[in-house]
């Protein structure tokens, strides 16, 4: 069976759903030539920005936490690195530069872009355009950056609905290439800056770019390394990912939307899709494995279309949104209890300690439901290392 893994955002065709996201893994052209021939279908340059304390980074500047979980998941990456080190016209060189290089590659490069002002916002989309860049993506979400009184871009001014709308109707007035507005998911609703980048022009939309965080070393009694805020993410953002491109599309938003945030393997990029994402980036799971990552990717994804019988993205596209229960339709009524297969039951003591109604005792070194206080919450069942409870339904 043949499969079709195309997709589209705002006209431009990608040979398949992989975006690598604006970030170190895109910070020269060589490195986008790398992703591009390991599979990406397109890339996203670091931010160009014309502003001199955004184009250089503290040092140190990465600091991953939970190492343990970098081969199997949760890690969490707390970084701040600013914009391009590479002054704007820079970037756009490199833009040229990726786009001859990998002509033949049927793949597209999208030029990220955050100007201070009305002015440098346009004059950088004009300079992108001018480069051939296939698309802008504009910074509204970077989380360093000052407030909207002194900057209009990152998350303080992507936070603000009509700030995106003014943004992205001048952007749109510069260039005539498809704009894409990058959402912060830590300022205002997300939704409603979705409406505002849409009302403004915006051709399609990222789902979502980090966190601001602060880390504090008890031993120091102060922030580690550059000693402040950085951006925050990793693999266990996707269900927050998931639920922004799932809110987007029951507002109604019609408009491409890429799903970002947490993406670490194929499942995620599956996961956004079924939610209605038309494409997927990624940046931090990139960081940790290299080029490789897109190839990982396409392979889980295809073997998981072929086991489905998909023949295209379209056929499963936004096939999970119609099965999200709305609260008010949450089964209350059927009575679930729990029991517990003595043959897994380790007698760790686990499911004791945790459950919130007294209901498990430990008898002869196993775990012992009493059905009479059991509420059927689940929390053993999913707390269980060896899978010893579980649920049953009573009608
Ligand atoms: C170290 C680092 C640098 C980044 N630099 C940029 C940037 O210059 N411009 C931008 O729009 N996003 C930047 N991002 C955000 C990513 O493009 C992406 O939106 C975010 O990390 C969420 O995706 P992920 O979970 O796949 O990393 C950066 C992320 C990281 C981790």
């Amino acid at each position: 069976m043949s499969l079709d893994l195309t997709t589209e955002i705002a006209g431009v065709k990608l040979r398949n759903p992989l975006i690598a996201a604006s970030g170190p893994p895109t910070a020269t052209a060589e490195r986008m030539v790398r992703l591009i021939k390991a599979g990406a279908a397109a890339v996203v340059t670091k931010t160009a920005s014309y502003d001199p304390e955004y184009q250089r980074s503290p040092r140190p500047r990465f600091n991953i936490l939970h190492k343990e979980a970098l081969k199997t998941g949760f890690f969490s990456l707390h970084s701040i690195e600013l914009a391009a080190r590479f002054a704007p016209e820079e970037i756009a060189h490199q833009v040229m530069e990726v786009k001859k290089l990998v002509k033949d590659e049927d793949c597209a490069v999208i030029a990220s872009i955050a100007g201070r002002n009305e002015e440098e916002w346009i004059r950088l989309a004009e300079t992108m355009t001018v480069a051939g860049a296939d698309m802008l993506e504009l910074n509204l979400s970077c989380p360093h950056t000052r407030g909207v009184e002194d900057s209009l871009w990152g998350r303080e001014a992507g936070s603000d609905p009509k700030v995106c709308e003014f943004v992205i109707r001048n952007v749109k007035k510069a260039s005539g290439i498809p704009v894409i507005g990058k959402i912060t998911p830590d300022g205002a609703n997300p939704v409603q800056v979705a409406l505002g980048m849409l009302a403004g022009g915006a051709d399609a939309l990222v789902a979502t770019a980090r966190f601001s965080a602060l880390l504090i070393d008890v031993e120091l009694e102060a922030p580690p390394l550059w000693g402040g805020y950085g951006g925050y993410g990793g693999p266990w953002m996707l269900p927050m990912s998931c639920r922004w491109v799932a809110r987007l599309k029951e507002a109604g938003v019609k408009a491409p939307i890429i799903g970002s945030g947490g993406v670490s393997d194929w499942k995620d990029v599956v996961s956004l899709l079924l939610v209605g994402a038309e494409a997927v980036q990624a940046c931090t799971a990139v960081i940790v494995k290299g080029a490789p990552f897109f190839e990982e990717i396409l392979d889980g994804l295809k073997s998981w279309m072929l086991r489905k019988g998909y023949g295209s993205l379209k056929d499963f596209i936004g096939k999970a949104l119609p099965r999200i229960v709305p609260f008010s339709s949450l089964d209350r009524k059927t009575i679930y209890k729990a029991f517990v297969d003595e043959a897994r039951c380790t007698g760790c003591l686990q499911c004791v300690v945790s459950c919130p109604f007294d209901a498990i005792k430990i008898r002869q070194g196993k775990a012992f439901v009493d059905s009479s206080k059991c509420d059927g919450c689940g929390l053993c069942a999913s707390i269980c290392l060896v899978g010893a409870p579980s649920l049953l339904s009573k009608p």
